[in-house]
């Protein structure tokens, strides 16, 4: 099934200078990118974004760590590309996320991992129309 996703180096990542790895990695396995762009997040906007996890002890210290510095968010095009990211991301905690995945090779730690990636189709439109305008996305033709 052809998908589209909302993939986001976090701030840890930016600063590392891992973007141009990680783009790499979903360029080799043959998905495609439709949009991207360097973005500093405001609260109101992480507020909105990770609204799903208000209440929880981590929430506070999530806003203040994706508005801590720039990302790079990103729409990424390909068959089952919900899937597929999540998988090559590794699990959420880079302690479980086994060696060859994004937060198994890099990440050390639950609360800088790296990267983010939508986790349902639900989400991957919501968080797309969140960070990107239609004019901001790119169509490729069918047969790729
Ligand atoms: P992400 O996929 O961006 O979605 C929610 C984020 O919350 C998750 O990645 C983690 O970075 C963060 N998170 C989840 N659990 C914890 C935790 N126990 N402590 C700190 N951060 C967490």
């Amino acid at each position: 099934m052809m998908q589209k996703t909302f993939l986001m180096v976090k701030p840890d990542g930016v600063q590392r200078q891992l973007i141009g790895e990680i783009v790499s990695r979903f360029e080799r396995k043959g998905l495609h990118l439709a949009g991207a762009k360097l973005m500093t997040i405001s609260p109101e906007l992480a507020q909105q974004h990770y609204g799903e996890h208000k209440g929880k002890p981590f929430f506070e210290g999530l806003v203040e760590f994706i508005t801590s510095g720039p990302v790079f968010a990103m729409v990424w095009q390909g068959e089952n590309v919900i899937e597929i990211s999540r998988q090559m991301m590794g699990k959420t905690n880079p302690k479980d996320a086994l060696p060859g995945t994004i937060r198994g090779d890099y990440g050390v730690i639950v609360g800088k991992n790296i990267i983010h990636g939508s986790d349902s189709p639900e989400s991957a439109e919501r968080e797309i129309n969140l960070f990107f305008n239609q004019e901001e996305l790119v169509e490729y033709n069918k047969s790729m």
